[in-house]
C-alpha cells in the first residue's frame, strides 16, 4: 500500500516484555497522578520516582512529563496524563497516545514501547487499538508541499511503536491494533488528499488519485465524465461544475462487492449494498455569489464529506469487510467565470426536480442531489449516509466538535451517533421534514437551493431530502461536518487542516450491521 500508507510512517509492534531500549511510555492518572506501571524495569521505576518527588507527573489528561533514566545506557521515560480516574475511555486513550506521537515526532524520537500491561483499564485489545490509532493520527502532518527537494527526497522520520502487553492478552491484541492501524491509515490518507490545494487537486487529478489508490486495495471504480451526466441528466453537478476553468466535473464511484464475492466459486453478495455519497467541492469560491476574501482559502477543505468516503472505502477493502458498499464522491470546482452558473438560472435535476438557484454558495446540495438520486436509483442499497461540508450554518448551531445529524429513520440515526459514541467523533441531531419543508417553496421552479438567513444547515438536509425516495423504504442519514472536517489549530488528536472526520465512524457502523 505505497502510495495509502506513504502518509502514516509509524509501525506498531505487539510485544509482550519491556524492550532494553526505547522511550518508555506509562500513563498517569488521578488526583495523586499515580502511575500505571507495576513490575517495570528499574532504570524505568527510578525515573518515574524521580518525576514523583519532582512533582511533575500530570494529572491532567495529555499532559506529559519525561525524565531520562540513570541505567549505563540511558533512556526517556515519557509519562503521560489520562486525567480523571474515573472518565477514562478509550478517547482518553487515543489523545494521550496522541500526545506521545507529537512530542516523537518533535523531539525526533523514533522508538516508544508503552507499558500497557500495567494500564489495563479498559479492555486490553481495546485500550491498545485506542492506543495504535491516537499514535497513527497524532503523529500525521501534511507536509507535501513543505520543506526542500532534500529533505523530502529522505521522506518523513518514522515512529516505532511497541505496545506491551500480557501473555494471555498478546493473541487478540494483535489482530486489534492491526485493525485499528488500517483504519487510521486510511483516515491519514483521507486526511492527506483534502490537504491538497485547489489548484493541484481538480476533479480530473482527483479521478486519478483515486484510481491508484482504488487499485491498491482492489477497489472498483467507475466514474462518470461530463458525457455522460449530461446524458443521464444530472443538471446540478453539470452546473456547479461548468465555471471551472481547470477541468469539468466528475462522479467517482467505488465499490466493494463484500467478502462472499472474494472466494472462488462463491455466489456474488446479493444483499442490497450500503450507500455512502461524499460532497467533493474540490474549491468553493461561492462561485458568483462569490464568498469574502476572510478564510476563503480554507474551502480547499470543501471535499472533506469525499474524503471521509474514500477514506472508509479504502479500509473497508483492507478489511476485507463482508458487506457491499458503494462510495460516490461528487466532484466539482465551484468557480467564478464566464461559464459560471448564475442566480436565478432554473436547474433540472437528475429526478426531474427543478430547482431555482438563488445563490450559487449552495452548490454542495445540488452535486450531492444527484449523487443520491442517480446512486439510489442505481444501487437500491439498503441505507444511505450522505457526508458534507455543507453549510456554515451548522458550524453556528454546533461548534467544531459536533457533526449535524438529519434522518429520514431514527433506527438509522441512532445507529451512526452510537457508532460515533466509540469512535469518539460526536454528532447532534436537528430536524427535518414536514414544519420546514415550506421553507424551499420557489415562485419559479420545485424548489430553491438556498432560502434565506433561517436555518442554513435545516434548509441543506431538508432540499436532500428530495431527493431521497418518499416511500420511506430508503433509510437515509445526512451528516454535516462543515464544523468538525478540519482545524485551524491543533486539537488533542489532529495537527491543522483536515481531521478525516466519519472514516472509522462509517466503518465501525457498517461492520456492526
Ligand atoms: N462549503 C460551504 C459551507 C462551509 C462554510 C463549510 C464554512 C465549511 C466552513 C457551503 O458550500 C456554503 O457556502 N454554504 C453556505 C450556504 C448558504 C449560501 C445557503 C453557507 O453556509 O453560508
Ligand atoms: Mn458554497
Ligand atoms: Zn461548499
Amino acid at each position: 500500500m505505497k502510495l495509502i500508507d506513504s502518509y502514516t510512517p509509524v509501525e506498531i509492534q505487539v510485544e509482550t516484555s519491556i524492550p532494553d531500549s526505547a522511550a518508555i511510555v506509562v500513563f498517569t492518572a488521578g488526583e495523586n497522578a499515580d502511575v500505571f506501571g507495576d513490575g517495570l524495569p528499574p532504570d524505568v521505576h527510578n525515573a518515574i520516582e524521580l518525576m514523583a518527588a519532582a512533582k511533575s507527573l500530570s494529572k491532567k489528561s495529555n499532559d506529559i512529563a519525561t525524565q531520562a533514566t540513570a541505567a549505563k545506557r540511558s533512556r526517556l521515560v515519557i509519562a503521560v496524563g489520562l486525567g480523571d480516574r474515573k472518565k477514562i475511555s478509550l478517547q482518553s486513550m487515543r489523545e494521550a497516545a496522541a500526545a506521545v506521537a507529537k512530542l516523537a515526532r518533535k523531539q525526533e524520537i523514533g522508538q516508544v514501547a508503552f507499558a500497557l500491561d500495567a494500564a489495563l483499564l479498559l479492555e486490553a485489545h481495546e485500550a491498545a487499538a485506542a492506543c495504535a490509532t491516537g499514535l497513527c493520527l497524532g503523529y500525521f502532518q501534511f507536509t507535501q508541499f513543505k520543506g526542500d527537494a532534500k529533505t523530502k527526497a529522505s521522506g518523513a522520520k518514522k515512529l516505532a511503536a511497541l505496545l506491551v502487553v500480557t501473555k494471555s492478552a498478546k493473541q487478540s491484541v494483535a489482530g486489534a491494533v492491526e485493525r485499528a492501524t488500517i483504519l487510521a491509515r486510511s483516515q491519514n490518507f483521507a486526511r492527506a488528499v483534502a490537504g491538497h490545494p485547489g489548484n493541484v487537486m481538480h476533479p480530473v487529478a482527483l479521478e486519478k488519485l483515486v484510481r491508484a489508490a482504488a487499485k491498491e486495495c482492489s477497489l472498483g471504480v467507475r466514474v462518470l465524465d461530463e458525457r455522460e451526466m449530461t446524458k443521464l441528466g444530472m443538471g446540478g453537478v453539470l452546473a456547479v461544475g461548468m465555471g471551472s476553468p481547470q477541468t469539468p466535473p466528475r462522479m467517482i464511484v467505488l465499490e466493494w462487492k463484500g467478502q462472499a464475492s472474494r472466494g472462488k466459486g462463491q455466489a456474488k453478495n446479493q444483499h442490497a449494498p450500503v450507500l455512502l455519497v461524499g460532497k467533493a467541492i474540490t474549491f468553493d469560491t461561492g462561485g458568483i455569489s462569490i464568498k469574502p476574501r476572510e478564510g476563503m482559502q480554507r474551502m480547499v477543505f470543501d471535499k472533506c464529506g469525499a474524503m471521509a468516503v474514500l477514506g472508509s472505502m479504502i479500509a473497508l477493502a483492507r478489511l476485507n469487510a463482508p458487506q457491499r458498499v458503494i462510495g460516490i464522491l461528487s466532484a466539482a470546482e465551484n468557480h467564478v467565470s464566464a461559464t459560471a452558473y448564475r442566480p436565478g438560472d432554473i436547474l433540472t435535476m437528475y429526478n426531474g426536480v427543478t430547482v431555482e438557484v438563488t445563490n450559487t454558495d449552495a452548490e454542495g446540495r445540488l452535486v450531492l442531489a444527484d449523487a443520491l438520486a442517480w446512486g439510489i436509483e442505481t444501487y437500491k442499497p439498503a441505507a444511505v449516509v450522505d457526508l458534507a461540508t455543507l453549510t456554515g450554518g451548522v458550524v453556528i448551531a454546533l461548534g467544531k466538535e459536533f457533526a449535524g445529524v438529519f434522518a429520514n429513520n431514527d433506527n438509522l440515526a441512532d445507529d451512526i451517533r452510537s457508532a460515533g459514541e466509540f469512535t469518539g467523533e460526536k454528532m447532534w441531531r436537528l430536524p427535518i421534514g414536514e414544519e420546514v419543508k415550506d421553507m424551499m417553496k420557489s415562485d419559479h421552479a420545485d424548489i430553491v437551493n438556498s432560502a434565506g438567513r433561517h436555518a442554513h444547515a435545516i434548509q441543506g438536509a431538508e432540499f436532500l431530502r428530495r431527493f431521497i425516495p418518499e416511500d420511506g423504504r430508503t433509510p437515509w442519514v445526512h451528516l454535516d461536518i462543515a464544523g468538525v472536517a478540519d482545524n485551524e489549530k491543533a486539537t488533542p488528536l489532529y495537527s491543522p487542516g483536515a481531521t478525516g472526520w466519519g472514516v472509522r465512524t462509517l466503518v465501525h457502523w457498517i461492520l456492526s450491521r
